[in-house]
């Protein structure tokens, strides 16, 4: 027998009105409101529709008959202000959740116990009139004041739910557009913009796009689909391993002092990645700038003899941008989303006997190899510690980061530095922690920052 797992509230059934509706009611205790604000309008009336195809009873308005409460809204306290504003006894018993433990329940048919995972957590206090607040322990609306590990984040499964949505839901929500849109970038060297074109043209799949006379692939691209199954495929921690000894054993024969870190998801903890970025640099200020196109001459170089020289290097794919980076500008420096410094997107060749306990790949791969995307970033060293900070990311914990120094301290900060607005002065950092001093933040271990 099926068993809900959300404990049954004992309130008055209201009468229901309005239009009738066709799809049987299945889940008697629960009823659902879907808040519009960041979701959409028409993103909302199709879940409202998924979820009653399925059973679910989904009120149009938000009364104190709803029993959870679920939103796409990533700030809390937005929304939790706006809650508190809508006059409801309810309120307090209400489960306020986040768009996961929807997606979780459609794909599971039913209703899912509500977890801590799922909620949204209230960080707007609440002080009645005259009452002296009491500190109570609330989750901070910044992911660079919490810890959060790799825990659970390493299963492919949550990693889906972090995208907010179940493969469920993406299949049904997804156009044709949409998909054919995703597909096309899916190729490394195809961008949004070239994607659009290409299904304009009407073409929708990857042998369209190869068999049609008329286009031309840049290099990039004619990479991209020639590496589509390895590159697609998942980076593990072992072939991360390997390639450091890879790039350390070419950096450090080229300068004995040079500094290389690990950074991106692996500096994180994070079992598997899409890429495995490095950090690499000189203590001798200048030197760093043929770095990188040194490291890219002696990968060239690495290859096995015999008549396949080229197909057997080590280096598939090469683009190098050097930097455009300039102190002498820093006062007049605009703050950068992408950062200036000479960096390497590159695709190298992973033999298998190089990583412990094998590649990651495909069973009926007999081949002994497999592309891996590896990025390496080159900024002098009294930048160091900004690129690495940058580059260790998440992407969440940076903007959380760079937001809470813009609104919490009049700093910016970005990959290159920490600016000080009050003051009107840049802050000196040699080490990460040296930046978390500055703007008055405990500090956060790389593998707590996993937000
Ligand atoms: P990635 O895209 O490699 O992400 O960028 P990741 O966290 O390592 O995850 P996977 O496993 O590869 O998918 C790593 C970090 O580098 C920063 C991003 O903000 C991210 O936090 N980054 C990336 C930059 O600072 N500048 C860039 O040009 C690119
Ligand atoms: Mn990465």
């Amino acid at each position: 027998m099926f068993h809900t797992p959300i404990v049954p509230r004992k309130r008055p059934r209201p009468v229901e009105a309005g239009v009738p509706r066709r799809e049987q009611v299945k889940f008697e205790n629960v009823r659902l409101y879907l808040v519009e604000r960041k979701m959409g309008h028409s993103r909302r009336s199709f879940l409202t529709q998924l979820a009653r195809s399925k059973g679910f009873m989904v009120e149009d308005v938000l009364s104190d008959t709803v029993t959870h409460v679920v939103s796409e809204d990533s700030q809390a306290s937005a929304l939790w202000t706006w809650l508190k504003g809508c006059d409801l006894k309810n309120l307090p018993s209400m489960h306020v959740l986040d768009i996961s433990w929807f997606t979780d329940s459609m794909r599971e048919g039913r209703p899912v116990a509500v977890e801590t995972r799922h909620l949204v957590q209230d960080t707007v206090p609440t002080f009645p009139e005259g009452a002296t607040p009491t500190p109570v322990a609330t989750v901070s609306q910044y992911a660079c004041q919490r810890r959060t590990s790799t825990e659970n984040y390493n299963k492919i499964f949550t990693d889906i739910l972090q995208c907010g949505r179940s493969f469920e839901v993406e299949k049904i929500l997804s156009d044709e557009r949409y998909q054919t849109l995703k597909l096309f970038t899916s190729v490394f060297g195809v961008g949004p913009k070239t994607a659009e074109k290409w299904y304009r043209a009407g073409l929708r799949s990857f042998s369209d796009i190869l068999t049609e006379p008329s286009i031309h692939l840049n290099r990039m691209q004619q990479t991209g689909f020639l590496h589509y199954k390895d590159i697609s495929r998942a980076v593990s921690k072992a072939e991360a391993r390997a390639l450091g000894n890879i790039i350390d054993e070419a950096v450090h024969a080229i300068t004995p002092d040079a500094v290389l870190a690990l950074t991106g998801g692996f500096r994180r903890g994070k079992e598997f990645g899409h890429d495995v970025d490095f950090l690499v640099t000189t203590p001798e200020l200048g030197r760093e700038k043929s770095l990188l196109p040194d490291i890219i001459d002696r990968l060239k170089q690495d290859t096995e003899s015999g008549p396949r020289v080229q197909r057997e290097g080590i280096l598939l794919y090469c683009d190098y941008q050097a930097s455009t980076f300039d102190i002498s500008k820093l006062p007049s420096l605009r703050f950068e989303a992408m950062d200036l410094f000479a960096k390497c997107f590159l695709i190298l060749r992973l033999k298998g006997s190089k990583v412990e306990g094998g590649l990651n790949s495909a069973a009926e791969d007999h081949r002994g190899w497999r592309a891996v995307r590896v990025d390496l970033v080159s900024p002098p060293m009294d930048r160091y510690a900004y690129a690495l900070l940058g580059w260790t990311g998440s992407r969440q914990f940076e903007r959380d980061l760079r937001r809470f120094a813009r609104f919490e301290r009049q700093m910016r900060l970005d990959n290159h530095i920490l600016y000080d607005k009050t003051k009107n002065e840049f802050l000196a950092a040699t080490t990460e922690k040296d930046i978390f001093d500055h703007l008055g933040l405990e500090y956060i271990e790389p593998w707590q920052r996993n937000a």
